[in-house]
């Protein structure tokens, strides 16, 4: 039994997945108070973590209908992410190995979202390609083995999470965005507005950076003279109107769905992969789980809780991982940014 923790942002996750892929319990407490700062606060979600984190285990324990005496594995994330948000949950998480003497698996944010694919029944079987669009990236991988991923293209300003996200604030609606503004987008026109989709950025890559600046200026546009304070939620809803933010929400949101749908279609074109997986926060998303789902590949996306931050993704990326033992593992340290990779084949 693996017992995966997982908080590099806002959201307190533990899961139990058996060594062979199967998930037992797939806890995920949201913390739910970061919307009255339009953002994560990262020492308040670090603070959250420790409040959560007990229960959490607990919680996931019981679920899967074990105690911490079945566990055989400990893993956490070790990063991208916010360093005392991840500190939190790797401190905690070597702890309960090391109490044990267990072999503890320090995983890769990036590489769980690929592994999410990887749970049984029906995990996906290399090689094939996988889109991640998460609030803090984005990026197309090829997997040719369930240990590792090569980057073929990432975002070079901001993530399509993060897209959503400060498009969503533009368009008065809450933190975080993607969801508020999917749904406002459901009473809107996709072709109300035009919105550049970046197509013009060479091979794999995505840039998200114009596509907001121009959602920008159409509110301004829009809101009228002088206009009102970016920060004011309800003035900027009440000044749009509701039926031409439904519009500018679908709008957008059609840009980031083919921008993302154009480079996959570039991918598969240029790899000759069938399969392509989805996983990330923004692929919990109708309108691209549709749009990539008619293209002519065998897509795979998980459910979307499976999508958002979990630690099921954790737990599956650690059956791929090489454990450190008991001692070892003890002054592992967490890391901000990049991807780190153990177990990657030379
Ligand atoms: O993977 P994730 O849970 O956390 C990160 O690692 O960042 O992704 C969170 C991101 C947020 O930016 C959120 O707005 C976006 O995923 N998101 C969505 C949807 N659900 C979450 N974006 C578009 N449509 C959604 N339904
Ligand atoms: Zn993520």
């Amino acid at each position: 039994m693996i017992l995966a923790l997982e908080t590099s942002c806002d959201d307190t996750c533990v899961a139990v997945v058996t060594q062979a892929g199967e998930l037992r319990a797939n806890v995920i407490s949201s913390q739910g108070i970061h919307d009255r700062y339009g953002g994560v606060v990262p020492e308040v979600a670090s603070r959250h973590h420790l409040e959560l984190l007990d229960p959490a285990v607990d919680d996931a324990l019981t679920r899967a209908g074990i105690s911490l005496d079945d566990v055989t594995l400990v893993a956490a994330t070790r990063g991208p992410g916010l360093v005392g948000a991840l500190l939190v949950g790797l401190s905690h998480a070597k702890a309960l190995a090391a109490a044990r003497e267990l072999p503890f698996a320090p995983v890769d944010h990036l590489h769980g979202h690929v592994a999410a694919n990887l749970l049984e029944p029906g995990g996906l079987e290399a090689p094939f390609l996988c889109l991640i669009a998460s609030g803090g990236h984005t990026l197309l991988s090829r997997v040719d083995d369930p240990r590792s991923y090569t980057v073929l293209g990432a975002t070079l300003d901001d993530a399509a999470g993060e897209a959503f996200d400060k498009g969503a604030r533009l368009l008065g609606l809450p933190y975080p965005g993607g969801p508020a503004l999917e749904r406002l987008a459901r009473e809107g026109d996709p072709g109300a507005f035009a919105f550049p989709t970046a197509r013009g950025v060479e091979g794999l890559n995505f840039s998200f950076a114009g596509l907001k600046t121009s959602l920008l200026y159409r509110v301004r546009d829009l809101a009228g003279e002088g206009g009102p304070s970016p920060v004011d939620r309800e003035a900027i809803a009440s000044s749009l109107g509701r039926e031409v933010a439904a519009d500018l929400a679908a709008s957008y949101q059609h840009a980031i769905v083919e921008s993302l749908a154009h480079r996959c279609e570039r991918a598969l074109q240029q790899t000759g992969l069938r399969r392509l997986a989805l996983g990330g926060g923004v692929a919990a998303n109708g309108p691209l789980r549709r749009r990539i789902g008619a293209l002519d590949a065998e897509v795979t996306v998980p459910p979307p809780e499976l999508c958002t931050d979990n630690a099921a993704m954790i737990a599956a990326a650690a059956r791929f991982t090489e454990p450190l033992s008991f001692p070892a593992y003890l002054g592992l340290d967490a890391y901000a940014s990049g991807g780190r990779l153990q177990g990657t084949p030379a």
